[in-house]
């Protein structure tokens, strides 16, 4: 979590999160609406892996004050009232948790923020016309899908098809030169070769940030795969990044290390 950047996370912390009732029993419960709605109607704030701050300078190189954005999966983050504040006024919010929808909705008007779009919808089936956004993006959103994926190397089929029907629709409504920023954990060895599926007009590249544990920013650019595109190599050419779970906060270590467990 954003609030203490510098916290390590000790066993104490990751039992103090179980037992608070906001991390989940398995983090097959990241998958249950059910379980969110709870979270929503209890916990006010919450920024997974990090706040604005952190990557807004590599955000606003990709922004312009008249660029449509489409936030996935807000949750009850701030990143769109940040957006708002920093001169991004065509903003639309979708959530799959009606709770976080009707609570981001309540708290954006009484802190005077209007104009930004909070939907209630499913990202694995977008409701806009083809062609709408300059700017899709996400943040541990995505990773959601990853809870139950099995080995990382080799994803469930049933993992790969919502992960593709996310993509998808991420693509279909982006401008022709739009752009999709996916925040996330995920390490690009396993990402890319998801981003870079066939079908994709985009270029795929990345940045990291943080401190300690570094999180990935992948600025994916529609219509500019390179025309000598090359897909990524075999898994058994890449090498693994080491993950340093003392520099992971938090839930996102519960969140993290949950998944490995559940996939090994
Ligand atoms: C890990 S949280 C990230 C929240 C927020 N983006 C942040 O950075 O703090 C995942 C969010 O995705 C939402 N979500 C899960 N599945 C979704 C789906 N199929 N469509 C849209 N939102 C979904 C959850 O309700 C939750 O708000």
């Amino acid at each position: 979590m954003d609030s203490n950047p510098s916290s390590p996370v000790d066993e104490t912390t990751i039992r103090r999160r179980r037992s608070d009732g906001v991390a989940p029993p398995t983090a097959k419960d990241y998958l249950n609406p059910d379980y969110w709605n709870q979270r929503f109607s209890e916990e006010e704030h919450y920024e997974w892996f990090k706040g604005y701050s952190h990557f807004r300078d590599l955000l606003l190189k990709h922004l312009l004050p008249n660029h449509s954005v489409l936030e996935i999966g807000c949750g009850n983050s701030q990143l769109c009232e940040e957006l708002y504040r920093d001169g991004f006024k065509n903003l639309t919010c979708i959530d799959l948790s009606a709770v976080a929808v009707d609570r981001m909705q309540k708290k954006l008007s009484a802190i005077g923020v209007d104009g930004i779009k909070v939907l209630e919808a499913d990202m694995l089936d977008l409701p806009f016309a083809n062609e709408s956004f300059n700017v899709v993006i996400e943040k541990g959103t995505m990773d959601v899908l990853f809870v139950d994926s099995g080995d990382p190397w080799n994803p469930r089929p049933s993992t790969v098809d919502k992960v593709m029907a996310m993509l998808e629709g991420v693509h279909k409504v982006l401008k022709p030169d739009g752009m999709f920023i996916s925040i996330s954990f995920g390490q690009p060895h396993f990402r890319r070769r998801l981003f870079e599926s066939p079908g994709f007009t985009w270029s795929v590249n990345w940045n990291t940030f943080g401190d300690g544990f570094h999180y990935f920013f992948y600025t994916l650019k529609k219509g500019e795969r390179p025309s000598d595109y090359k897909a990524s190599g075999q898994i058994s050419d890449m090498h693994s990044l080491s993950l340093f779970h003392e520099e992971l906060e938090d839930e996102d270590y519960i969140f993290r290390t949950a998944v490995e467990e559940l996939n090994t």
